[in-house]
């Protein structure tokens, strides 16, 4: 039965009694009677008289309703040849006993902990030992360098960090502990305790009294009880970049967000409890807070925690390893992995090696899914390959196919319809509203459903200028598209500096801020342009200096090595073209579209007419094509 369109327009109609209705697949210890309250900042707060706590409805629940013996988490590292089951039960006493240090270091609800970690179970176990006291925790993505971290601890102000001595990309062991010790140093508001899991391969050196052992401290602790936490109270904050160099702080929210994940779960996933969900990704990034932690567990899924690439650990064959090991049902990556298991393993070999008899759907996010890369992936494997779209900000999906209600025909380039509760317009430049086919903005009418940000963290006035007044009465995305006849949604890219390297989102304003300070540029521009495996890279250029007699290979290479050591190596930018002149405005303002088109050797550049300069375009045309 298709029952789509109906949840759909009842999730807009009605969206208190639609969303109420959801609220009851989870246990509260009150019920919210309440659906929408509108605040000041013009969006809604959702369930603000319900309460509950995150880890109890993730775990303790289960393990009270019987599922305390079945698998919750499993962690698969190919980087350490190691693999590990936690049971519910298990997992609830690691995170209970760890909630009992962090209360010894007097972490109590509301404060803010930060977690800088590898992808091992002990990030999980942190991220939900917060919830369960009510704390606030916000997890850096550990590709981050020193001076994002400080950034982050500045603006979140964490009383405890969180950490491991060390990290393992591959082959390559990277020590995270000097990384902290460095952020706090440069950090002004450092804070009062770090407590480090001692990982075998490395260990790290522990300051005393500031550090703890993770390990040690833990014999002389006892379990902390859940706190009870109102649906509105925060659950975490997580950085992402904007057009600044300054993060914003994402603020979850834990009612919305616990309801909108296990609908999601059921509705985009069709997870049903029992079933196993292996999401590749981080838990540094949004995809891993919702898919690899919150929502499989809330769900009473298996989550699988994996430390290691889709490829080089040690093939090409690593996915399709942990689907036939662990009987996985669903599989979510970004289209990034799928591009470099097709580039080390065009013809699928090593598919062949493996039965993927219980994968039932693979899902993409985090980036564009190419229509190439969906049919090779949909061929190879078989199996029902959907594109689906969402942001940091929205916690959840926007746009999927809602497989768990009805299941629609796969339109390639499309994240297919608008989930429950998100009313999508396509929106002119001037607000008003475009006919099917036509590109724009895409934006969702107010209010969002629940489990969206609801602020940015310490800076209520950024969220609404970045996000609601270019449309009043809208949530602005950032992404531009469209919609077709059928209303399936084009997500085509965004409209602002924010680009997507290898499914990870950053920011080239602030790329610009770091190349603009080294003494020898005078003017500087970064873009994203094309790349056949990360599907975005950052590409730099300068002008330097008059006077300045710097070799342009030594500048460029001094440039690469400033924006790694401040963002860290997940920037990947690897060029820096030095040039003599930008195309301009007669304003002035750089003209990034055209400079991304010259530098993907696009040959039908338009080369607008409000251009100052147009003798450089062939000059650039011909430099950035070397
Ligand atoms: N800690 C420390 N360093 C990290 C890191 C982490 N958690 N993650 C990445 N890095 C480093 C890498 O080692 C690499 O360093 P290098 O320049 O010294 O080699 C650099 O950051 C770039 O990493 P990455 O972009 O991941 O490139 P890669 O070549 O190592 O791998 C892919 C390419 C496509 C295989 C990989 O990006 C991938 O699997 N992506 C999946 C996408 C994903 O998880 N997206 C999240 C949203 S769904
Ligand atoms: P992040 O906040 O890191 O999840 O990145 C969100 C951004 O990634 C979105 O604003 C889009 O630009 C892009 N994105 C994520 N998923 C998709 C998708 N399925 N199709 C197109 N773009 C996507």
């Amino acid at each position: 039965m298709n029952t789509y369109p109906h949840e759909y327009e009842s999730s807009l109609q009605q969206p208190e009694s639609f969303w109420l209705k959801q609220a009851q697949q989870l246990h509260w210890f009150s019920e919210p009677k309440q659906g929408l309250q509108r605040n000041e900042n013009g969006t809604a707060d959702w369930f603000v008289d319900g309460e509950l706590n995150m880890a109890f409805c993730a775990l303790d629940y289960h393990v009270d309703n019987g599922r305390g013996e079945q698998t919750a988490l499993i962690y698969d590292s190919p980087v350490t040849q190691t693999k590990q089951t936690y049971s519910y039960r298990e997992l609830r006493e690691q995170v209970a006993h760890f909630a009992g240090l962090l209360k010894k270091h007097h972490v109590k609800k509301g404060d803010r902990v930060v977690i800088y970690m590898p992808m091992i179970p002990q990030a999980a176990i942190a991220m939900l030992a917060c919830a369960r006291l009510g704390a606030v925790h916000s997890v850096v993505f550990g590709g981050f360098a020193p001076h994002e971290l400080a950034v982050r601890i500045d603006d979140a102000r964490p009383k405890v960090v969180i950490t491991a001595s060390c990290g393992v990309e591959v082959d390559k062991v990277i020590p995270y502990k000097p990384y902290v010790d460095e952020a706090i140093r440069l950090a002004s508001a450092p804070p009062q305790r770090v407590i480090v899991w001692q990982r075998e391969i490395c260990e790290a050196e522990l300051q005393t009294p500031r550090d703890v052992d993770w390990q040690k401290a833990l014999a002389e602790v006892t379990p902390a009880e859940c706190a009870v936490v109102k649906a509105t109270d925060p659950l975490y904050i997580l950085y992402t970049s904007g057009t600044t160099g300054k993060p914003k702080g994402v603020v979850r929210d834990t009612g919305g967000y616990a309801v909108a994940l296990r609908y999601s779960m059921a509705t985009v996933y069709g997870v049903e409890p029992g079933q196993v969900m292996f999401t590749a990704s981080d838990v540094g990034w949004v995809v891993g807070h919702s898919y690899i932690v919150y929502g499989p567990l809330l769900t009473g899924a298996t989550t699988i925690l994996y430390e290691g690439k889709p490829v080089r650990t040690p093939d090409g064959g690593a996915f399709w390893r942990v689907c036939e090991e662990y009987g996985v049902n669903v599989l979510f990556s970004a289209p990034t992995a799928f591009r470099a298991i097709k580039k080390e393993d065009p013809e699928a070999r090593f598919l062949q090696l493996y039965s993927l008899t219980k994968l039932e759907r693979i899902y993409m996010a985090g980036e564009r899914l190419d229509p190439p890369t969906l049919e090779w992936t949909r061929e190879m494997t078989g199996k029902p390959v959907y594109d689906h779209w969402w942001q940091t900000e929205s916690g959840w999906p926007i746009c999927a196919n809602p497989v768990g209600i009805t299941e629609y025909p796969i339109k390639p380039g499309s994240s297919t319809l608008p989930v429950p509760g998100y009313d999508i317009r396509i929106l002119a430049y001037d607000g008003t509203e475009l006919e099917a086919n036509q590109q724009g903005a895409v934006a969702i009418k107010l209010p969002l459903p629940p489990g969206c940000l609801t602020t940015i963290w310490g800076d209520d006035a950024r969220f609404n200028a970045g996000y609601l007044r270019e449309f009043p009465g809208y949530y602005s995305s950032g992404d531009g598209g469209y919609k077709d006849d059928d209303g399936y949604v084009f997500i085509m890219g965004r409209t602002d500096d924010v680009i997507n390297v290898a499914g990870h989102r950053l920011s080239t304003g602030e790329m610009e801020e770091i190349l603009a300070m080294d003494p020898a540029v005078a003017e500087c521009a970064v873009i994203g342009v094309a790349d056949e495996l990360k599907g975005q890279v950052p590409v730099g250029l300068v002008i330097v200096k008059d006077g300045v007699t710097i070799t342009s290979q030594v500048l460029s290479q001094r440039l690469v090595q400033r924006v790694r050591d401040e963002i860290g190596a997940v920037a990947c930018l690897r060029q820096v073209h030095v040039v003599p002149r930008l195309p301009k405005t007669r304003s002035g303002k750089i003209l990034r579209r055209l400079l991304r088109q010259l530098a993907d050797g696009d040959s039908q550049v338009t080369i607008p007419s409000t251009i100052d300069d147009p003798g450089c375009v062939d000059e650039l045309r011909e430099q950035l094509s070397r």
